[in-house]
Formats: structure tokens, sequence, C-alpha cells
């Protein structure tokens, strides 16, 4: 009986799923005093305890108890740390276990992994270590923008409205889990990366497998500059035209990017192409391996987000992006490479070049 009414409900489950899983709200629940605190008094102390590094614990903007890198950065041993009894992801930690989606700032500091070096990431000025050899975003259109004084969210940032007075203001509490097929605010988007579409995981990648993994969107040709400015620029904020990962990294990498620069949508490349297609021929068909699993390392970026993660990639379809090669925040590699390209060894060094490339040893 109780397998017979399981058949009966599970169409209608699965219908109300499928209606619902268009978007996934994991608004904010809970205490407000878990993250608020109204005067930032409690026995005539300070409540602000969440800070990072030599911050103070001065009273934060929107009341709250801590600063972003107090919540997400707190250099302890886990990759997802209790902030007052809520999960939060952590971008800066000492976790022996792996890293969170993005990576680790530690390696750029050196608390963690094979020593100190501002190649190992982005430098975001939060953490108080500016970048020593480069001077503007390599592949920048205008040096003298943005510099390298990268921020977490606002103008000069990743996360959040990307315009002068813009940030995370109203984001924590509308945000958007999930599938996210509608990107045109920073809360519907992907990581709150405004514009870019994709599937996030639950947990950050925690716990990550070939078939448990965040999905990236990508699209079948760059984008194509050509003095048209809103590709990037718009009346929201600088977000990419075409809602993909790559676009992304390309509005503040441009030349690594736009066809304009990377020699066009097919061979001979000028600069390694993103957002074009694994080639359902030759060596791209062999990617990782008889019946193309999906590959953790040299990952690929799907033309439709998908609603679950796929453990295949599928040459001829799926294709090459930003982070098929790179991590977003820092990795233990010199370039924010998920290998060690720079290595001596030429088996390490093209390790992730192979995956695709199967015919190059
Ligand atoms: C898990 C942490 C957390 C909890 C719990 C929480 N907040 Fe927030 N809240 C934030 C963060 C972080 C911000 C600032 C960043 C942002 O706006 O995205 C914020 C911003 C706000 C804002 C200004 C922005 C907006 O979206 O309106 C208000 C108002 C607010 N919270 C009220 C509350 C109330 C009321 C509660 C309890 C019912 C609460 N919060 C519980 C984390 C939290
Ligand atoms: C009071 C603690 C707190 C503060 C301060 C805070 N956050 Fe968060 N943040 C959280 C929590 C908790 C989550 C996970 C909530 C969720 O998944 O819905 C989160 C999630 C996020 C995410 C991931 C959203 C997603 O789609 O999964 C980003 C990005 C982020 N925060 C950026 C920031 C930035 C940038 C700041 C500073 C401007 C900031 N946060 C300040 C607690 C905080
Ligand atoms: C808001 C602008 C901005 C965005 C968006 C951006 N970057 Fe960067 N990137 C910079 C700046 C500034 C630098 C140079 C300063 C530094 O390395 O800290 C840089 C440096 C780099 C470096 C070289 C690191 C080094 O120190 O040698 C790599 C690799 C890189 N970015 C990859 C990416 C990828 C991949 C993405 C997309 C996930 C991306 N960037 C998105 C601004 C940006
Ligand atoms: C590839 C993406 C991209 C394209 C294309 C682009 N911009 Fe930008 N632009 C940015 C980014 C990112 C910033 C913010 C950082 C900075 O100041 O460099 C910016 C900043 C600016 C600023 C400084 C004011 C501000 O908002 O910070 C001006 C002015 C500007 N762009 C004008 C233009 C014009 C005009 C064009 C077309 C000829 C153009 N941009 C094309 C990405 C782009
Ligand atoms: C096929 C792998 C691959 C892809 C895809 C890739 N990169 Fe790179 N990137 C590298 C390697 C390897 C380096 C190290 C320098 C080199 O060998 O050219 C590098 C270096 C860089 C640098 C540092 C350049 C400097 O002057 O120091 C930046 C910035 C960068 N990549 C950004 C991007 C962005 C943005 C994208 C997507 C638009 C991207 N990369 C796509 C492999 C890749
Ligand atoms: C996720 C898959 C992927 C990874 C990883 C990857 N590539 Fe590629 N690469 C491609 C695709 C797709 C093309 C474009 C093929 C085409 O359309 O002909 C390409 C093109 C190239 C080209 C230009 C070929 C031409 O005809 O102009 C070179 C050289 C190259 N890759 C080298 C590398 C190196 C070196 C690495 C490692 C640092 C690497 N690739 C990693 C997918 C990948």
């Amino acid at each position: 009986m109780i397998r017979l009414k399981y058949y009966i409900f599970l169409p209608i489950i699965i219908t109300v799923v499928a209606v619902f899983s268009v978007e996934i709200p994991a608004v904010i629940t809970g205490t407000c005093s878990n993250c608020h605190t109204m005067h930032n008094s409690q026995n005539g102390e300070a409540v602000v305890s969440y800070v990072y590094g030599s911050e103070t614990t001065d009273a934060k903007n929107y009341l709250l108890v801590g600063t972003c890198l107090g919540c997400h950065a707190q250099d302890g041993f886990s990759m997802v740390a209790k902030v007052n009894g809520v999960d939060t992801p952590q971008v800066y930690h000492k976790d022996a276990t792996g890293d969170l989606a993005g990576g680790n700032f530690a390696y750029i500091l050196g608390t963690k992994g094979s020593g100190a070096s501002d190649a190992k990431g982005h430098n975001v000025i939060d953490f108080g270590n500016t970048e020593d050899t480069l001077s503007s975003p390599p592949g920048h259109h205008d040096p003298d923008g943005i510099g390298i004084n990268i921020t977490c969210a606002g103008i000069a940032g990743c996360h959040g409205v990307r315009k002068s007075g813009g940030g995370i203001y109203g984001n924590h509490h509308r945000n958007v889990d999930g599938r996210l097929t509608t990107a045109d605010q920073a809360y519907n988007s992907y990581r709150f990366l405004t514009g870019v579409k994709g599937l996030e995981d639950a947990d950050w990648e925690k716990t990550k497998s070939v078939s448990d993994h965040n999905e990236y969107f990508g699209a079948i040709t760059p984008m194509t500059y050509s003095g048209n400015c809103n590709i990037c620029h718009n009346p929201q904020g600088i977000k990419p035209a075409n809602n993909t990962m790559s676009g992304f990294c390309g509005t503040c990498h441009r030349y690594f990017h736009v066809t304009d620069e990377i020699g066009g949508t097919s061979s001979p490349f000028t600069r390694h192409p993103t957002d074009v297609v694994l080639p359902g021929s030759g060596e791209y068909s062999g990617y990782n391996g008889g019946g193309n699993p999906y590959s953790l390392v040299a990952r690929v970026a799907r033309t439709a987000v998908p609603a679950v993660p796929g453990d295949t990639a599928y040459p001829g379809t799926d294709v090459v992006m930003c982070l098929s090669c790179h991590a977003a925040h820092a990795t233990d590699n010199a370039d924010m490479m998920r290998w060690n390209y720079k290595s001596t060894t030429l088996s390490t060094a093209i390790s992730g070049c192979n995956i695709c490339h199967t015919a190059k040893n």
C-alpha cells in the first residue's frame, strides 16, 4: 500500500517540483540577531565580533554583526563555517580537505599552500595585500580605470551591482539559489555576479563529484566588441551582455575574450578561445577518456543551464570557458590555474590541457 501511494503521488510531486524549480529562493531565515545588532552594544560591550585582521569592532553598515570578510573570511579550519550558527561559505581558510568552488584567497598570502605569491589569485584589496607585479587587469580596455584595486563588491568588484554606489545591498535577503536563468539582477544571478547565468551547487562545492558540482553557462561564440560599449555597460552597471561566465571575466579582461582579439570564432586562434564549442571530432571527441565523463579540472560550460548537474561532457555541444583552466578567487598555482601549468614535469604541466587536447603529449 505504501508503495502504491508513493507511485500515485510521485508524478504530482515531480510536477510541483518541475513547476517551482525554475528559481528556488533560499532567502535568509532565522533570528535577525544571528547577523544584525541594533545598537552594537550588549552589557556595554561591542557586539560586532566577525571582523577580519585589523578591522575594528565599531558598528557596521546595515547593523551587521560583521563585515564581508568577518563573515566570509574567518581564516579558520572549515570551508563552510558557522557564523552565530549560520552556515557561511568561506573564501579564506585553512581547511586541509579542500576549497570551495571559487578557490581560496589564503594561497595569495601563503597561510595555506606552497607559499605566498601575488600571481596565485585576484589580490582583493580588502585583504590588505595589493598586487606588486601587475598594474591593471591584463587585457583591459582602460588601464587607468579599474587599476588593480579590486574589491569584493561595487564598481571595482565582482559581486553585486557593478556601478558607482552599487554593491551587495539588498541581495542577501532576496538571494535566489539553484538554477538561475533570469540573471537580470544581482540576487537572481549566479553567486551575485550580475548578469551571469548558471546552476549553483547547494553547498558551494564543499562536497563535489562528477555528478555534484556547479554548472556554468557558456555560448557558442564569444562577444564581439567593434566599439559596442554595451557588451559591458548597462544601466544596471557593468555586466556581460551574453550572460556567460567567460563574458563576465571578459568585462575586465576584454582582449582575452572578444572575437576581435582572439582571432575570430574558428581556428587559427590568436589567443586561447572561450565560448567556442569543443569540436565533436578529432582529439576533442575523446574529452577525458571513454564516455566523456565531466572533468572537475578541465570543466566545460553548457549552452543551456541544466536543472541538475551533468556527469557527462558533450563534445560538439559544450564549450570551453575561462574556468576550464582558471579558478575565480585564487589557487595554489601560478596564474590561478586549476593545475600546475608551470611545473617542470611535463605530464603535470599539461595534465589539464590533455583532458581536451587528447592527442598532445
Ligand atoms: C544569515 C544572516 C542574516 C540574518 C539571519 C538576517 N540578515 Fe538582514 N542582512 C544580512 C546581510 C549580510 C545584509 C547586508 C547585505 C545585503 O543587503 O545583501 C542584510 C541586510 C538587511 C537589511 C537591508 C537590506 C534589505 O535587504 O532590506 C534589512 C532591512 C535586514 N537585513 C533586516 C533583517 C531582519 C528584519 C532580519 C530578521 C528577520 C534579518 N535581517 C536577518 C544578513 C542577515
Ligand atoms: C552577517 C554575515 C554576512 C555578511 C556581513 C556578509 N555575508 Fe555574504 N553570506 C552570508 C551567508 C550566511 C550566506 C549564505 C546564504 C545563502 O546561501 O543564501 C552568504 C552568501 C553570500 C554569497 C553567495 C550567494 C549565493 O548565491 O550563494 C556571496 C557572493 C556573498 N555572500 C557575498 C558577500 C559580500 C560581498 C559581503 C559584503 C559586502 C557579504 N557577503 C557580507 C553571510 C554574510
Ligand atoms: C572586476 C574586474 C575583474 C574581473 C571581473 C575579473 N578579473 Fe581577473 N584580474 C583583475 C585585476 C585587477 C587583476 C590584476 C590584479 C591581481 O592579479 O590581483 C586580475 C588578474 C587576473 C589574473 C592574473 C593573476 C596574477 O596575479 O597573475 C587571472 C588569471 C585572472 N585575473 C583571471 C580572471 C578570471 C578567470 C575571471 C573570471 C572568473 C576574472 N579574472 C575576472 C580584475 C578582474
Ligand atoms: C569589455 C567590457 C567593457 C567594454 C566593452 C567597455 N567598458 Fe567601459 N568599463 C568597463 C569596466 C569593467 C569599467 C569599470 C572599471 C574601470 O573604471 O575601468 C569601465 C569603466 C568605464 C568608464 C569609467 C566610469 C565608470 O563607470 O567607472 C567609462 C567612462 C567607460 N568605461 C566608458 C566606456 C566606453 C565609452 C566604452 C565603449 C567605447 C566602454 N567603456 C566599453 C568595461 C567595459
Ligand atoms: C586553455 C586554458 C586557459 C583558458 C581557457 C583561459 N586561460 Fe587565462 N591563462 C592560462 C594560462 C596557462 C596562463 C599563464 C600564462 C600563459 O601561459 O600564457 C593564463 C594567464 C592569464 C592571465 C594573466 C596574464 C598576465 O599578463 O599575467 C589572465 C588575466 C588570464 N589568464 C585571464 C583569463 C580569462 C579572463 C579567460 C577567459 C576569457 C582565460 N584566462 C581563459 C590559461 C587559460
Ligand atoms: C576545456 C577544454 C580545453 C582545455 C582544458 C584546453 N583547451 Fe585548448 N582549445 C580548446 C578548444 C575547444 C579550442 C578550439 C578548437 C577549434 O575550434 O579548433 C582550443 C584551441 C587551442 C589552441 C589553438 C588551436 C588553433 O587551431 O588555433 C591551442 C594552441 C590550445 N588550445 C592549447 C591549449 C593549452 C596549452 C591548454 C592547457 C593550458 C589548453 N589548450 C587547454 C579546448 C581546450
